[in-house]
């Protein structure tokens, strides 16, 4: 394998094909407003799905499966709404509707696009629910920053799949993923991921998330926030829940401990065994989540 020196003319070509870049589905980005606003009703989430008759197959379906144990059929999406729950209803609309966006991905031999989404939606229940524990008021907009943390590496493996193939078997062979990155393309998944949060208008706190996930203290702001979705990845990885591509981690950096500190966030390293307990139990729940999504990949 050559390892190329980072091309600083490489930086630019990307960011101009970003502008290539899909745009977001109006069902998505109208399903982000309704998670940004704790006024939203199950009527007007209910009236949004039923919009999309893909979408509403697939919920009614989730809603009906064996795992829920129904006794009776759920037919419509108000109905599935009062047995899943909303949040859980408006959470498998968002995931499943920014997965359509990236439907036929190639996989790479060292990247597992279905372990990828999973380890996303994995990220995505652990930070709502450290949310939910620290800081209740952006629960929903941990789920959607988890949710789409890593996002760059599906447009890396999209858009620049030969180079994403490079920096997967590099770090297969023991680079570190910043490095096999700053090498290969000269920028990494995260800002190729605020770039396209950016390009999709969503909310700052989410791109700025996405570019700052593995170094929550470089943010200028929402430290806590950001904070959070890296220990939710990191619980992903402790629990083995998906697959990032990236691999195994020696801890956590201490600064991010920091932060909690700081911030008054009654947080800490010991809290770690407890938290992946409440994790599992609470991502056991998704599992028939996680494999409907998987089922569309076909
Ligand atoms: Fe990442
Ligand atoms: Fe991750």
């Amino acid at each position: 394998m050559v390892k190329r020196k980072t091309d600083p003319y490489r930086i630019k070509r990307i960011t101009e094909s970003i502008i290539g870049l899909p745009t977001l589905p109006t069902i998505v980005s109208k399903m982000l407003e309704l998670v940004d606003n704790p006024r939203t009703s199950a009527a007007s989430l209910a009236r949004l799905i039923s919009s999309d008759q893909t979408l509403t197959a697939r919920i009614l379906k989730l809603a009906n499966s064996a795992y829920y144990g129904f006794p009776r059929e759920i037919s419509t999406v108000n109905m599935a709404i009062v047995v899943l729950g909303f949040n859980t209803v408006k959470e498998m609309g968002l995931s499943l509707s920014v997965f359509d966006v990236f439907r036929n991905q190639e996989n790479v031999s060292v990247f597992d696009v279905s372990r990828f989404w999973e380890h996303s939606i994995g990220c995505g229940i652990a930070s709502r629910m450290l949310a939910r524990n620290y800081h209740s008021r952006n629960a929903s907009e941990a789920f959607v920053a988890g949710l789409l943390h890593d996002i760059g590496k599906i447009i890396l493996n999209q858009y620049f799949h030969g180079e994403f193939a490079q920096i997967m078997d590099m770090v297969s062979k023991g680079d570190t993923l910043d490095d096999a990155e700053e090498m290969v393309i000269g920028t990494s998944h995260a800002q190729v991921g605020c770039w396209l949060a950016e390009r999709w208008n969503l909310p700052e706190i989410i791109s700025q998330t996405i570019l700052c996930h593995h170094h929550p203290w470089t943010a200028k702001k929402d430290n806590v926030f950001i904070a959070t979705v890296t220990l939710g990845d990191y619980l992903c990885h402790l629990c083995n829940i998906g697959n990032s591509g990236r691999a195994s981690i020696n801890g956590l950096d201490a600064r991010i401990w920091e932060i909690f500190q700081n911030e008054k966030v009654p947080v800490d390293e010991p809290d770690l065994a407890n938290l992946q307990t409440d994790f599992l139990l609470e991502f056991d729940k998704a599992d028939t989540f996680i494999s409907l999504i998987q089922d569309q990949k076909q």
